[in-house]
C-alpha cells in the first residue's frame, strides 16, 4: 500500500512545475469528513474522481492523498507525504511502536485540531466485576492498540495477556477470545450494541496535523505556514461570535466582565444619546442565552449575536 502511494506521489511530482504539498487524509472513517471540511474552510478546492487515491488542489499547491489512517504516520515519517491529518490515538500507537523497536519517532506535531475527539478505553461485558486496574491482572484484553495498552498496564504494575487483533475488537469477548477489550469509544454506541461497559480511559484523542521530519523547500514551507494560520483562523472562528449591544456607560465595567472570551470591545457613541454607547466585541466562546439574559440584567439592550465567517490574527 505504502509503495503504491510512493509511486503515485512521485508520478504526480514530475507533472507539476512548482513543488506541491502532499497531505495524507483518512480515506473513509471518523476523520474523513471533518478533515475535508477543515481544508475547504481553509479555502482549498479539491478535484477528486470517485474512489481516487489523490485529490488535486485546484486553487492551492496542495494535493490530498486518501489513505488508511493507520498508514498516515509512516507516510509522513518516511517523507512520502509532507503533512498528515491523523488521530492522536494512531499517532501515539505508532510512536510507541517505533520506540519499542529502538527508533525515535520524528514527525513534527504542528497543531491540535478541534475534531475527531474520542478515547481509547477499556471495556468489559456487563457482568464483569471491575474494582480498579488490579482487576485486570492475568486477564486477556483484545485490542488494535497493543502498545498504548501495554504502557497503561505497565504504569499500573499490571500484567495481562494482550490479544492483538486487526479489527472487530468489540466481538472478541463474545467469541471467547478475550475477557475485556481496549478500543476507541466515540459516541459509545458500539459498546452499547455489544453489551460492553466502559471501565477506564487509556488515552484521550483528537485529530492532529503532523509534518515530515525532513526540511521543506522554501515554497512548501511558506504554504505550510499559510495553511496553519488559516487552520488557526478556522478553529478560532468555530467558537467565536460577534456581539453588538447598547448599554449605559455606567454599566460598561459589568458588561465587559460578562462578555465571554473578549479582549478589547469597541465602544461607539450613539447618535442623540449622551449616556448610552454601542458595544461591539468578538467573543471567542459561544454566547449562550444565559449570557444574554445576564447582559440585559446589567443594563444592556438591543442585543445582537452574529456568527463570524473568517478571522486572521
Ligand atoms: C472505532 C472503534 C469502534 C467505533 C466506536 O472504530 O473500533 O468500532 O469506532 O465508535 P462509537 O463509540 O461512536 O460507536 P473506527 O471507526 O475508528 O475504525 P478504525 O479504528 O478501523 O479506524
Ligand atoms: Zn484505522
Amino acid at each position: 500500500m505504502v509503495s503504491t502511494l510512493k509511486a503515485a506521489a512521485a508520478g504526480d511530482q514530475t507533472q507539476q512545475d512548482s513543488p506541491r504539498l502532499k497531505l495524507a487524509v483518512q480515506k473513509s472513517g471518523r476523520l474523513t469528513d471533518p478533515s475535508l471540511d477543515l481544508l475547504s474552510r481553509c479555502g482549498l478546492k479539491l478535484s477528486r474522481g470517485k474512489d481516487q487515491l489523490i485529490g488535486y488542489g485546484e486553487n492551492l499547491p496542495l494535493d490530498v492523498l486518501f489513505v488508511r489512517d493507520d498508514d498516515i504516520p509512516d507516510l509522513v515519517q518516511e517523507d512520502v507525504c509532507d503533512l498528515g491529518l491523523v488521530g492522536l490515538n494512531v499517532l501515539t500507537e505508532k510512536s510507541l511502536q517505533l520506540t519499542a523497536r529502538g527508533f525515535a519517532p520524528s514527525f513534527r506535531q504542528l497543531r491540535d485540531l478541534d475534531f475527531g475527539r474520542c478515547r481509547l478505553a477499556l471495556a468489559a461485558p456487563d457482568s464483569f466485576h471491575y474494582a480498579g486496574p488490579s482487576t485486570l491482572q492475568g486477564r486477556r484484553i483484545a485490542t488494535t492498540y497493543p502498545q498504548a495498552l501495554q504502557k497503561y498496564l505497565r504504569e499500573r504494575g499490571v500484567v495481562a495477556d494482550i490479544v492483538t487483533l486487526s479489527g472487530a475488537v468489540e466481538i472478541a469477548p463474545r467469541l471467547g477470545r478475550a475477557d475485556l477489550i481496549c478500543d476507541l469509544v466515540s459516541t459509545g454506541s458500539t459498546l452499547a450494541a455489544n453489551h460492553l461497559r466502559e471501565l477506564d480511559t487509556v488515552l484521550e484523542s483528537h485529530a492532529v496535523l503532523i509534518q515530515t521530519p525532513k526540511p521543506l523547500v522554501p515554497e512548501k514551507a511558506e504554504w505550510v505556514r499559510r495553511l496553519t494560520l488559516r487552520i488557526d483562523g478556522v478553529q478560532q472562528v468555530r467558537e467565536s461570535k460577534y456581539i453588538m449591544l447598547h448599554a449605559p456607560r455606567s454599566a460598561l465595567p459589568t458588561i465587559r466582565q460578562l462578555l465571554p472570551g473578549t479582549e478589547a470591545p469597541t465602544i461607539l457613541p450613539l447618535e442623540g444619546a449622551t449616556d448610552k454607547v454601542a458595544v461591539h466585541a468578538v467573543c471567542r466562546e459561544n454566547v449562550f442565552w444565559e449570557t444574554l439574559e445576564n447582559l440585559k440584567q446589567a443594563g444592556a439592550s438591543a442585543l445582537l449575536v452574529l456568527p463570524v465567517e473568517k478571522m486572521l490574527r
